[in-house]
């Protein structure tokens, strides 16, 4: 089967500035991809060319099987855009600003898909209140229903939690997660939220300056790692390096956090008792995204 989305080779060049470079991925029908990394890593980047708003340097990008270079308005026909900031007009209300869009897009029978969507997205009581009155957060919601309109297979989100309440940020999530589970629309976001990412994503890819360095399934990425949350009484500075001898070492307030390849329970406790500490509690697991996120880059750095 083809996947939803392929990106082969995409490059974006501004200058002699590499803003995307050389990257390729699959997103498999249904599933929720996570695109991270840091300011500047060409997230937009490579979504704008994957919706075919920019055109690529070189390389080429697939929707359904179709290019975005060849077949641009197939593309566009298959895949709905909530960019970093949708460009609603506010003095027009909820239903004027999507039956545009519906216009645009040849929606039949667009009052009701408007209806629905809405509903959706859990705005129904908003339907003709002008769009400058609503919410940040209204506002991203909005550009889910905007985004829908047109039944599209593949939808991309560009943060779309930036700036929403935590609240509004959970709502939209798990609008996005029945969208993927229950409507099989495949998905691609770009977030900074590593907590969101990791709740619902599928798979994640980290970008950096322009390159994706780390891809697969969350477990993957993980590569083996573990972590040891150690609470003790003594000397925690000292206690802390002489437990460098077993992976990295952080410490976070009263705890010393310890990220090694095993199990190092048992060296982990040897080692406090021998600097003269007092094991308090331990605590065992394996690392969390955001955990992830940074010893990938910080393994850019070393490179
Ligand atoms: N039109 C342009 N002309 C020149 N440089 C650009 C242009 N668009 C983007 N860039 C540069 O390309 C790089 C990647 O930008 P991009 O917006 O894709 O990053 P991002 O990963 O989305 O970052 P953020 O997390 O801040 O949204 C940045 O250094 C940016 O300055
Ligand atoms: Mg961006």
């Amino acid at each position: 089967m083809t996947a939803a989305i392929k990106a082969v080779g995409l490059r974006k060049v501004y200058g002699s500035f590499i803003a995307v470079d050389d990257t390729s991925f699959d997103v498999e029908r249904g599933e929720i991809f996570g695109l991270l990394g840091p300011n500047g890593a060409g997230k937009t980047t490579t979504i704008s060319m994957l919706v075919g708003l920019i055109p690529p340097t070189s390389g080429d990008a697939y929707v359904d099987g179709h290019s975005v270079k060849r077949e641009p308005t197939e593309v566009r026909r298959r895949v709905g855009l909530l960019p970093e900031n949708p460009g609603f007009y506010e003095n027009l209300t909820a239903r004027e600003n999507l039956m545009l869009t519906a216009k645009l897009n040849d929606v039949p029978n667009p009052e009701e898909r408007i209806e629905e969507l809405i509903g959706r997205v859990g705005l129904s009581g908003w339907l003709d209140v002008e769009v400058g009155k609503f919410s940040r957060g209204m506002k991203q919601r909005l550009g889910i229903a905007d985004a829908l309109i047109k039944g599209p297979s593949v939808l991309i989100f560009d943060e779309p939690t930036a700036g929403v309440d935590p609240k509004g940020a959970e709502e939209m999530l798990e609008i996005i997660s029945s969208l993927a589970k229950e409507e099989k629309i495949t998905v691609l976001m770009s977030s900074h939220l590593l907590h969101q990412v990791e709740r619902i994503c599928d798979r994640i890819a980290v970008m950096n300056k322009g390159r994706i360095i780390a891809e697969g399934p969350l477990e993957r990425l993980t590569g083996g790692r573990y972590i040891l949350e150690l609470e003790v009484d003594g000397d925690l500075n000292t206690i802390a390096k002489k437990l460098q001898l077993l992976g990295r070492v952080r410490l976070e307030g009263r705890r010393i956090v310890v990220e090694a390849m095993r199990d190092m329970r048992k060296d982990a406790a040897q080692i406090v008792l021998e600097a003269g500490g007092i094991p308090l509690g331990m605590r065992f697991r394996r690392p969390s995204l955001a955990e992830i996120y940074r010893s990938i880059l910080e393994a850019e750095v070393g490179t």
